[in-house]
């Protein structure tokens, strides 16, 4: 991944933790300034820190993903800052509630988790590409999940916003591949991040369950994910679009 986003601005949601940070070290690292997005200051701040002290440019941009004002001002600030846009990774999100069933969920998780993990994302790539477009091309991913491609029982709203993060993903792709706007989707298996961890250390039998699930018979780790983000955003996957990766030890393999 050596020098490949030198040049580049890469703007990552929910970069201050996780997935989203090892991801903003991966573009930090290939050369990007690195736009990081959370509504968590603390979290962002520190991702921010960590790239500046290897040596690298990072700015914090305080957002909620699911407010649209939210999503044009965190792409308006980025240019503003960075003078471009070249590669996106909507990757905010929020855990389902964990096993509850579909007839006892409620109406107040259910939009929560729709309009963090879905709309986000919607919201993410509307004024990214508005942006692309004006500069010719760039390259955007998506988080969905595991969850995405087939269901865990338990958590409905999750694997609802999953999916769809998936179908829009593909949506997307097909609209802008003229327009030099490559759109991808990577798709996580289980992974050890503060989203996670909760349900490890409190649910009894998850993590053991969890592992299980997985034929590489381990978690994934936060930089599995961001090496796999990074790939796709660069032009070393120029002919890639509407994809959806697994990166998940084989748990849909089965
Ligand atoms: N950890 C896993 O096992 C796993 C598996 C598959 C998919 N995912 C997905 O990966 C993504 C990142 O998850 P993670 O495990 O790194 O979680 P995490 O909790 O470590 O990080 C998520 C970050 O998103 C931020 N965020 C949440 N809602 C936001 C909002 N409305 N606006 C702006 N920022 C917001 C949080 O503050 C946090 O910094 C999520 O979309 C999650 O669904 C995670």
């Amino acid at each position: 991944m050596a020098n490949d986003f030198e040049g580049k601005v890469a703007l990552v949601t929910g970069g201050g933790s996780g997935i989203g940070r090892a991801t903003s070290l991966v573009y930090a690292k290939g050369g990007a300034k690195v736009v990081v997005v959370d509504r968590d200051v603390e979290g962002g701040e520190e991702t921010a820190q960590l790239i500046k002290e290897a040596g690298g440019e990072a700015t914090l941009i305080h957002a909620d993903v699911s407010q649209a004002g939210d999503c044009q001002r965190m792409v308006e600030q980025a240019v503003l800052q960075f003078g471009r846009l070249d590669c996106a990774f909507n990757n905010a999100g929020v855990g389902g509630r964990d096993r509850v069933m579909t007839a006892e969920y409620s109406e107040e998780d259910w939009d929560r988790i729709i309009s963090i993990n879905l709309k986000g994302v919607w919201l993410g790539m509307k004024y990214q590409i508005i942006q692309m477009l004006e500069q010719g091309g760039g390259a955007i991913v998506n988080t969905a999940s595991v969850a995405g491609l087939v269901a865990i029982r338990g958590t409905c709203a999750y694997v609802a916003s999953k999916h769809a993060v998936a179908g829009l993903t593909k949506a997307a792709a097909l609209e802008y591949a003229q327009s030099g706007i490559r759109v991808n989707a990577v798709c996580p298996g289980y992974i050890r991040t503060p989203l996670t961890q909760p349900l490890f250390d409190t649910m009894e039998g998850f993590e053991d369950q969890a592992v299980a699930r997985h034929p590489l018979g381990r978690l994934g780790e936060p930089h599995e994910i961001a090496e796999a983000v990074a790939w796709l955003s660069s032009d070393a996957a120029s002919f890639v679009t509407g994809h959806t990766m697994t990166v998940d030890g084989g748990y849909v393999a089965q």
